[in-house]
């Protein structure tokens, strides 16, 4: 800039006075010679301090002005990042909204699966106690059927062995017949044989009592003669009752 130490030699008030005067507060060169003392005795310094017043004033109105516009710029990245994290935070609290809700429906379908499930599981169950009762019920009928036939088994075991029975019985009693038809038989053969004997006893008897009279007749007839015919004496031997034979009488 060309400037010297001093802006103001007479009081000694250098550049930096100055600018601190005016980044206090002092906006014009009054005010500045009032806080600095400035141009109070030989003025040559008045012209130097009134531009160096004016340039601090302009940088520091651009200054401002920049800093505003950082300041804005930095207030819109803020506001930019405050958006942004307020949309994130939203985005964030919709996820999380939308993931409770999720969630939420989530435990809903699961609790509706699980209700089904249970549902499932229980109809599942009945079906099979009722299968089971249905099991029951026909090994109970089956039970009972084979108690029937069972009975209807021994009942038919029993009739056969009656049968049986009776059958023996007849056996018995063909036996017995055939016995008493054999003991008849043997006893009407006795009584034949008996029969036989005794016409044997009697035709032995009567053979006998032919003999003895044959031999009475024998003797009798010892000594009857006749003649043959040359007329000669024969004698009539009896062989039996109805054979004889003629013996010469000599
Ligand atoms: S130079 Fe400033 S009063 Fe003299």
């Amino acid at each position: 800039m060309g400037k010297t130490k001093y802006i103001c030699p007479c009081f000694k008030v250098t550049y930096d006075d100055v600018r601190k005067a005016v980044h206090d507060g002092a906006d014009s060169f009054k005010q500045v010679k009032k806080a600095t003392k400035v141009s109070g005795k030989c003025g040559h310094c008045e012209c130097r301090v009134k531009t160096f017043t004016k340039e601090i004033l302009k940088d520091m109105e651009q200054k401002t002005c920049s800093d505003k516009t950082a300041a804005d710029k930095d207030k819109k990245k803020a506001n930019k990042k405050i958006a942004d994290k307020s949309k994130e935070v939203e985005e964030t609290e919709g996820k999380k909204k939308q993931s409770k809700k999720i969630a939420d429906k989530s435990k809903e379908v699961e609790k509706t699966e699980g209700k089904k499930k249970q549902s499932k599981k229980i109809a599942d169950k009945s079906k099979e106690v009722e299968k089971t009762e249905s099991r029951k019920k026909q090994s109970k009928k089956i039970a009972d059927k084979s108690k029937e036939v069972e009975k209807i088994e021994g009942k038919k075991k029993q009739s056969k062995k009656i049968a049986d029975k009776s059958k023996e019985v007849e056996k018995t009693e063909g036996k017995r017949k055939q016995s008493k038809k054999l003991a008849d038989k043997s006893k009407e053969v006795e009584k034949t044989e008996s029969r036989k004997k005794q016409s044997k006893k009697i035709a032995d008897r009567n053979k006998k009592v032919k003999n003895a009279e044959g031999k009475k007749k024998a003797g009798k007839e010892k000594n009857l003669l006749v003649k043959n015919q040359d007329n000669l004496k024969m004698r009539v031997i009896r062989l039996d009752d109805k054979n004889y034979k003629l013996k010469d009488v000599t």
